[in-house]
Order: C-alpha cells, then structure tokens, then sequence
C-alpha cells in the first residue's frame, strides 16, 4: 500500500525524473536529497531546472502552433529569482510582474525589458517611472484613477506610455476566495457593468501620451476549468468590438491572463497546458479578427510549482495517545503560507531513507509559534524518527515567494538542479541578516 501511495506521488506531483537511488534516498535531479541537506542545510527549497524547462515548452510549443502571434509571459509572483528569470527567458517566455523588484530581478536574468509587462492595483508612483524609463514592454493599467497617473507621468517622458487596459470581466472560477479575481466584486481591475472600463477606453484613446494597445482580464488562480477563459475572452472580445465601433479602438493585444490548475496531490486532475492553451487560441481565431490581436498568457503557478521540493528535518514528535502525533520541522508557515491561508493540503514523503513498516496518520507541524502552524494534517507516513528528512512536492509557487521571517527566523535557501548537480540561487538568510536591517540608537 504505502509503496503504491510512494510510487504515484513520485511520479505524478515531484519533479520528472525524481526517483530512490539504491540506497532508497529520494534524488532530485540525480542529487540524493541527504547531500542537498548536508551542504546548502534545511529547510530548502530545491528547484528541477529540466522541470522548469519542460512546463514551458509545454504551453510555449502549443501556443506557437495554434497562434504564432502570440507572447507567454512567466508570472513572476509564483516565484522568481536571476536564475529563474534566466531558464524561463531561454525558453523564449517574457515576464509578467507586479513590482520594481521583480522588474529588476527579471532584467538581472536577461529578460528584455520590451517583453516585460508590469501588473497591480496599486502600482507606486515611482514604479512606473521606473517601468517606463526602462522600457518595459505594457504597463497594465487596472484602475481610473491609475490610468490617470501613468498619463501624468508619461507626459513628461519622450514616448507615450504602451498600456492594456485589465478588464473585470464578471466571470466567476471555482477556487478560493482569496485567489478569484475575475468577479465584479473584487479589488482588480476595471468593472463593465459600471461604466469605468469604457471611460478607461475612452480617455486612453484621447491621450498623446497614452498608447492604448489592447486589454486584459484574468479569472483566477489554480483553475481546473476550461471555461472560465473561453466566457472571459468573449466577454473581452466583445467590449473590444465594441470599443472599436465607438472610440477607434484598434485591439492589437489581448490577454486572458493566467492561473491554470496544477496537482498537487495524485488524484488531482487539472487540464494540460495545451488544454488551456486550445480553448483560448480557439475562442479568439473564432472571431477572424482582421488583423489579429497579439495573445498574451500569463502562467505562473503551472511553470514552477512542480519544480519546487522543499526539504525539512524532523525535529520533536509528540505523540498524545488516543489524540494525535505531531512531527514538527524545521520549516513550517513562514515558508509556506498555503496550508494557513487557503487550507491548501500537501503530500509529503519520508526522503532520506526507504519507507518501510506501516504507514500512520500524523499532523505535520511547523517550528513557529502558532497553533495554525501546520503543514500536513493527517498525513500518511511511515514510523519517523528525528533527524529524518521530509519532502513536500508542488512547493515551487508562492511559498519562497511569500515566505516572511515571522518569529525572526531568516528564510530558506534555494538551489537549483540539474545533471546531477545542484548550485546556490538565494543564500538562507542567517540572524545577522535580520539584525543588521534594525536601526538600534
Ligand atoms: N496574471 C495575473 C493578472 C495574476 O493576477 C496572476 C496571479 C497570474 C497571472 C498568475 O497566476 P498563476 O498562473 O500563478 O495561477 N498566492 C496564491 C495565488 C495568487 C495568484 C495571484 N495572481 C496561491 O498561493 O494560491
């Protein structure tokens, strides 16, 4: 049974290639996870660069067929350093980002700035100046108000501002509250039903220092349907023809954003990339818009979530008889929020060694102070002992990214592998680090 539970989450939620070596120590590409722990420490996160590689290449390749014209662009917020920047600018994606410090990061891994885009609901002054002086490829505007500024700011620049608009589009996909986005009642975006987005149209087209190109919507985060982006990119399409007939709007890109389901867990079932990719490359060749707009997609979670392993050391268990073991990592909520925030559950597999004897139900707790603090509920494992290591796979996105240094514990390091080796891409960040950021005196 347990062998069986091990094999599928090997193969189908752990990065390719992840196998036990002889000794039945996990290796993430080809590096045993008990010499990752001994050189570079726990918690790490290791990422699977021939991962990275292939969920690219997995919406890239469809895409280029059924709508060369056409931009994928890595959502930087899933999770993002030089390195990262690099390997995804090398499979010929741009990058979507959301701050000067993703801007800037992306640009440190090689990215052309003309194929960046910059997101938010509340981009800082400052942050569009710094987008537009260096050249970034779309600023999306998300609000009036925003749209307001970008204006002010590029009147005083050289060239007119390339802006989408990003449009509510009302349509609602099943996943958490705090990862829907499409719906009319949400922070994001410029509504239809009220008016504002055709306002936005209008004075974008009005203004010599604005450069409407096109328009924008996203739906949400970890979706598992196909429809939501085929209603949400009709919805665009039609404000678009709309728009056209009314204020000269010449669409020449559109985006249905990003946030297309990934597995977690082995029975988890979300649709290929090239699902995603087919139903949104159809919905808009359907229109035999003359010319074409450019399609921009914005995957984030899909190319980087797989890639991810994060490793912890076993610490104290405590067992209260009749109630619940606790094991408790070295790691915990600071690193990854997910289980806390959205209730999100996790496999993991004893990694040091080979699983053997009877599996049991544990509550995988974290080291902070916290009673929330819990990684895995009920999570099957083999008798564990301190010192072992534990591996959560689907641990690329949004946990480095929004990791913090609550109980001021520095955050993880991450390493990337590949062939066999592994190198540093973000040092842990030591005691020194945290106290050298206060102002004492
Ligand atoms: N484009 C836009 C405009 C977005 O807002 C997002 C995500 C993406 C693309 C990328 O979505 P992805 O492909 O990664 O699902 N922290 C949450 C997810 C927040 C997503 C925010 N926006 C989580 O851990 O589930």
């Amino acid at each position: 049974m347990h062998d069986m539970n091990d094999a599928a989450v090997l193969a189908d939620v752990f990065p390719l290639g992840s196998r036990r070596d002889a000794r039945g120590t996990l290796a993430l590409g080809g590096v045993p996870v008990d010499e990752l722990a001994e050189t570079y420490g726990t918690p790490l996160y290791v990422y699977d660069e021939a991962t990275i590689r292939a969920q690219c290449r997995a919406f890239v390749q469809p895409l280029a067929r059924a709508y060369p014209n056409s931009l994928a662009l890595y959502a930087a917020k899933a999770h993002v350093d030089p390195t990262v920047a690099a390997v995804v600018t090398s499979e010929g994606l741009g990058i979507d980002a959301v701050s000067s410090g993703e801007i800037r990061t992306a640009l440190a891994g090689g990215a052309a700035a003309e194929r960046i885009v910059l997101h938010g609901n509340n981009k800082l002054p400052r942050e569009i100046e710094y987008a537009l002086d260096a050249g970034v490829g779309r600023i999306i505007v998300d609000s009036l108000d925003e749209l307001a500024l970008v204006e002010d700011l590029a009147a005083a620049r050289a060239r007119p501002a390339p802006v989408m608009l990003r449009i509510t589009p009302g349509v609602e996909a099943h996943t958490h509250d705090y990862i829907r986005t499409g719906a009319v009642d949400s922070k994001f975006g410029l509504p239809l039903a009220s008016g504002a987005a055709e306002a936005a149209v209008e004075r974008a087209q009005r203004s010599p220092a604005l450069d409407l190109t096109g328009l924008h919507a996203h739906v949400g985060s970890q979706v598992f349907e196909l429809a939501p982006y085929a209603d949400a990119l009709g919805i665009v399409l039609d404000f678009a023809d709309d728009m056209r007939q009314r204020h000269g709007l010449r669409l020449r890109d559109v985006s249905p954003g990003g946030g297309f389901g990934v597995r977690y867990d082995p029975g988890d079932d979300p649709p290929a990339a090239a699902a995603f990719v087919a139903v949104i490359a159809e919905t808009l060749l359907a229109r035999g818009l003359d010319p074409a707009p450019r399609l921009l997609i914005e995957p984030g979670r899909s190319i980087i979530a797989r890639a991810g392993t994060a490793l912890y050391r076993v610490g104290v268990i405590k067992e209260i008889p009749g109630v619940r073991t606790y094991v408790s990592v070295d790691g915990g909520m600071a690193d990854n929020i997910r289980p806390a925030l959205y209730g999100a559950r996790y496999r993991a597999l004893l990694a040091n060694r080979a699983p053997q004897g009877p599996q049991r139900a544990v509550t995988v707790a974290g080291r902070y102070c916290e009673s929330g603090d819990v990684l895995l509920r009920d999570a099957e494992l083999p008798e564990l002992r301190r010192g072992d290591l534990l591996a959560v796979p689907a641990a690329g996105a949004y946990h480095m990214a929004m990791a913090s240094t609550y109980n001021l514990v520095g955050r993880p390091a991450t390493v990337m592998v590949r062939g066999g080796a592994a190198r540093l891409t973000r040092r842990r960040e030591t005691d020194e680090d945290l106290l050298a950021a206060f102002c004492v005196g």
